[in-house]
């Protein structure tokens, strides 16, 4: 609390930094400079810092460089992730999505009840998460209220931007993790949502996200109850859609008078500009139409569809017709918590797709670094505050290091402090890029800052 209210010092970070000009354009500045001023904001950008002038005051500023081969570079947004579903990373079998809920995911949730489980969880998927550069998450806890609001605390106390979901649930759930009735999940809701009031009144770093788990999980008072809801407090809402084709047949069978899935949220008034619909896989061209026409946002989930075989994404499609894409690291359905890891995931499943349908749906680097950023940024509404180095936005942003090249022929020399990324110098800006991508991890994320603070430091780096 005291730490988070501290003023910022006035910095310079200066080096090379890179972002998202356009969805398959990086913008590189080798020579650049960014000032943030007091308050966390982007006060001047300089894309070439030996021909543009620093403007004045800005003389004793902190100043942060970027040493050897590095960049600064927007901070990831994780537009889906389950906060308590962290512990399960890696562990989902052959199982498909029904069934990984039952054996797997429900019975871990269902811990939740325990505040010092949560705790113990919840610090360790937060600091994770920073570690990966991830600077914003659209986080689903669990029906326990006290355990959700603590997830909002330790986002807030570690400065994490996060919208946080009390999951609601009243049907085909177990008995030993259901919501009772109605009342009780909008008691239950608004409880969370008061709680966030009183940490963030204004909603600057944490937000409150209504989340109706998915379709089946809820019953219609309760899906009318959150429509109301959402109209009235305008917060945004994150739920599944279109994921399994099991959990479709399911969604037809609950909802019979429906024309689709979409079309179970439209007609709850929960598929809107502010719904953030995870995975969209198997959507037909009219809910595809129908989730435009709302300006409903998507969170990919690569690494998810593929461990749960739930499918692959059409992403080219979506993002051709028009439609706002980001990313989602889905844990634990998604083995990692790593930005970085989900847009190489993104770019291998685009080829998988490539290999029957030619090489037009592949994802670049650059684009699956726009989906993880901008992208995202699109995704939770705030494209004007981050996602990209422009005036007036906050400095949500990670230093990247990559490894100087190794002392010939010893292995022992290579600097393991900055991961496993081989960079001679001969490398191009793109070629670099590409390395970080393809080879890179959170080693290589030496430090991360949120709204100007600095919220992750790895040992032995001082900013
Ligand atoms: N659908 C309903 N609940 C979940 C969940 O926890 N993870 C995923 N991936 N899909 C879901
Ligand atoms: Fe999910």
């Amino acid at each position: 609390e005291g730490k988070e209210k501290m003023a910022l010092q006035k910095t310079v970070f200066s080096g090379p930094f890179i972002h998202s000009e356009s969805l398959d354009k990086l913008e590189i500045c080798p020579n650049g400079s960014i000032g943030v001023d007091e308050s966390g904001k982007i006060a001047f950008v300089l894309k070439d810092a030996s021909k543009e002038e620093q403007p004045s005051g800005w003389e004793q500023a902190k100043a942060v460089k970027i040493q050897g081969h590095g960049f600064f570079f927007p901070g990831f947004i994780d537009t889906h992730i389950h906060a308590p579903q962290y512990p399960n990373s890696g562990i989902f079998g052959k199982s498909t999505l029904l069934d990984w809920l039952e054996t797997y995911t429900f019975p871990l949730e269902s811990s939740f009840s325990d505040l010092a489980q949560a705790k113990r969880v919840y610090n360790r998927v937060v600091s994770r998460t920073l570690s990966h550069g991830t600077t914003t998450a659209c986080y689903y806890a669990t029906i326990h209220v006290p355990a959700t609001n603590l997830l909002a605390d330790i986002c807030h106390t570690k400065g994490q931007r996060a919208f946080v979901g009390r999951v609601c649930m009243d049907r085909m759930s177990p008995d030993y993790l259901r919501d009772e009735n109605t009342e009780q999940v909008m008691k239950a809701t608004h409880e969370t949502i008061d709680h966030i009031k009183k940490i963030d009144p204004a909603f600057d770093l944490i937000t409150p996200i209504l989340t109706p788990r998915f379709a089946p999980s809820c019953t219609n008072d309760t899906l009318t109850e959150l429509g109301k809801l959402h109209k009235a407090s305008g917060l945004p809402c994150q739920t599944h859609i279109s994921e399994n084709k099991d959990e479709i047949k399911l969604v037809h069978k609950l909802f019979p008078d429906n024309k689709s899935y979409a079309d179970v949220y439209d007609s709850f008034g929960l598929l809107t500009e502010k719904t953030i619909l995870a995975h969209a896989i198997h959507l037909s061209a009219e809910e595809r139409a129908l989730v435009k026409m709302r300006q409903a946002k998507i969170s990919h989930c690569p690494a998810s569809n593929t461990a749960i075989t739930s499918g692959e994404a059409p992403v080219r499609l979506l993002l051709d017709e028009g439609l706002t894409v980001g990313l989602g690291t889905d844990v634990s359905g998604g083995y990692t918590s790593s930005m970085l890891a989900e847009a190489r995931e993104a770019i291998f499943v685009s080829r998988h797709i490539a290999m029957r349908e030619g090489d037009k749906v592949k994802l670049s680097v650059e684009e699956a670094l726009y989906l993880a950023t901008r992208g995202g940024a699109k995704v939770v509404g705030l494209e004007d505050r981050i996602g990209g180095f422009e005036v007036g936005m906050d400095w949500d942003a990670m230093m990247v290091n990559l490894a100087s090249p190794p002392h010939e022929d010893d292995y022992n020399e290579l600097d393991q402090s900055q991961g496993v990324v081989d960079v001679f110098g001969k490398e191009t800006w793109d070629e670099k890029v590409a390395k970080w991508v393809y080879t890179g991890d959170d080693r290589n994320t030496s430090a991360v800052w949120v709204k100007g603070r600095l919220v992750h430091c790895r040992k032995g780096v001082t900013v």
